[in-house]
């Protein structure tokens, strides 16, 4: 019997190669991950390292004869090769109802089988990957449990925890947060510290005027503005999460004119230091969820949408990050369940998810390029002729190949794939009530 690496492994002897920080070393083990790197696969002889390797499933038996050109091709396309970051959507429920929102459709789920995520996050820091980031819905809030989990994380050597908020809590006194009673926003800041949250990225949808009616929530930028200094204060690094919509031009630039020197103080270069600072978001408006209602005539037009732009890497070669879902699902796009279908962690263990990506029909439809054979089955009656980013239409159609996969609909069953239209419709927020467009 010959062995090669999984997909873990491959990640890890890598770190272990590259000597990247943020991992517990395995004397004996990585030395022998780091010499099958090399090799690319070695006889099975049953050693005490070899059986460990294989109990971890960071190296699995080959067939024989060895196809070694298969190997390094499968090495040198390991989806997991340039993660870098996992984000954790602990909860999808939430204290606001944002106009934009893509989580508006997406059933409410709170994670509470702490033992099972953090099993599932503790296989990333087998593979060193460095950096962890907490959102929901508003984890901050509803996610009871996730300080325990980011303590966890920390310990394993992660380099940095984000947490992203809308900011409810600035500004409050004597308010409960995630389970625990806190005296005011400060105490809260001091006690994310304590667990080991680096980062607290706060959404900005715009200016003021904008971003409060957007969050439905008068006075919320003001509050957001004015504690961004406290969380510098407790030792801990403002960030932004913006919302870059059509607005007037040079809107955004302005923005970021007036936040950055709130993030890094007020010396020359704030505004570069904060396009350089990866722990920031820009994001386009995309529209999914509440802001499918948003949609207007200008966009992209379905019927004319290059195939080579429906299909996204992100699915294959996942960079910079991988999403655990609040059902538990391992997703590639965080975009309503677009990026589910790869496995679930509350029904197989994470490492044989990891190691098994390739596999998935998720991965293969845009791997392959297969997502265009879709398009025509999404229905411009249930989602409209056009929208505004490529990604909710890469989020649409391949929830609805998703699911027709699934349920073994074949492209001929209009009665089925109808159904489907409007099942994943309901979740992108593209269904009213009676099942018409909005
Ligand atoms: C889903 S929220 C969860 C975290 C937290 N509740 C918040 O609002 O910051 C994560 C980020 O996604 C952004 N977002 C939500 N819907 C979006 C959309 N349709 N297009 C682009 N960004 C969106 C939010 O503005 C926020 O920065
Ligand atoms: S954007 Fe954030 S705060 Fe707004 S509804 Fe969505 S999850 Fe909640």
């Amino acid at each position: 019997m010959q062995l090669a690496l999984t997909n873990v492994g491959h990640r890890r002897a890598l770190a272990v190669d590259r000597k990247e920080p943020g991992r517990a070393p395995l004397p004996g083990l990585d030395e022998a991950l780091v010499a099958l790197l090399g090799r690319g696969h070695e006889p099975w002889q049953g050693s005490r390292a070899q059986r460990d390797l294989m109990a971890r499933a960071w190296v699995e038996a080959v067939e024989e004869p060895v196809d070694e050109a298969a190997i390094a091709l499968r090495y040198r396309r390991n989806p997991l090769e340039n993660v870098i970051k996992v984000v954790v959507e602990f909860t999808t429920c939430c204290n606001l109802s944002c106009e934009h929102c893509y989580n508006a459709g997406v059933g409410l789920r709170t994670e509470n089988d702490l033992a099972a995520l953090d099993a599932a996050t503790a296989v990333f820091a087998d593979m060193a990957i460095p950096n962890y980031s907490f959102t929901g819905g508003e984890v901050s809030k509803f996610g009871s449990g996730w300080l325990g989990l980011a303590r966890s994380i920390r310990a394993r050597g992660a380099q940095t925890i984000s947490v992203l908020s809308n900011g409810w809590f600035l500004g409050e006194k004597d308010f409960e947060a995630a389970g625990r009673r806190y005296r005011d926003d400060r105490a809260y800041l001091d006690d994310l510290r304590d667990h080991g949250v680096s980062h607290v990225v706060f959404s900005i949808d715009g200016p003021e005027a904008v971003h409060d009616r957007s969050r439905g929530s008068p006075g919320l930028y003001a509050r957001v503005v004015g504690g961004l200094g406290r969380v510098r204060e407790a030792s801990l690094e403002p960030r932004l999460s913006l919302l870059a919509r059509s607005g007037p031009k040079d809107e955004l630039a302005r923005l970021v004119l007036d936040l950055a020197p709130l993030l890094y103080g007020q010396s020359d270069g704030a505004m570069e230091r904060f396009c350089a600072d990866e722990t920031n978001i820009v994001s386009n408006f995309i529209d999914i969820g509440n802001g499918a209602r948003k949609g207007g005539g200008i966009g992209y037009s379905l019927d004319a949408f290059p195939a080579e732009i429906l299909r996204c890497k992100a699915f294959y070669r996942p960079y910079p990050h991988l999403t655990l879902k609040a059902n538990g699902e391992l997703s590639t796009c965080r975009i309503a369940q677009g990026g589910e279908g790869y496995g679930n962690f509350h029904l197989r263990p994470m490492v044989d998810i990891l190691n098994h990506m390739q596999d998935a029909f998720i991965y293969r439809l845009h791997a392959e390029g297969r997502i265009a054979d879709y398009l025509p089955l999404v229905d411009p009656e249930v989602f409209g002729t056009t929208c505004i980013h490529p990604c909710s239409l890469r989020a649409f159609t391949t929830m609805v190949a998703q699911r027709m996969h699934e349920a073994g609909v074949e492209a001929g069953d209009g009665e089925a794939v109808a159904r489907i239209n409007r099942e994943v419709a309901a979740i992108t927020g593209h269904l009213k009530d009676g099942g018409h467009r909005v």
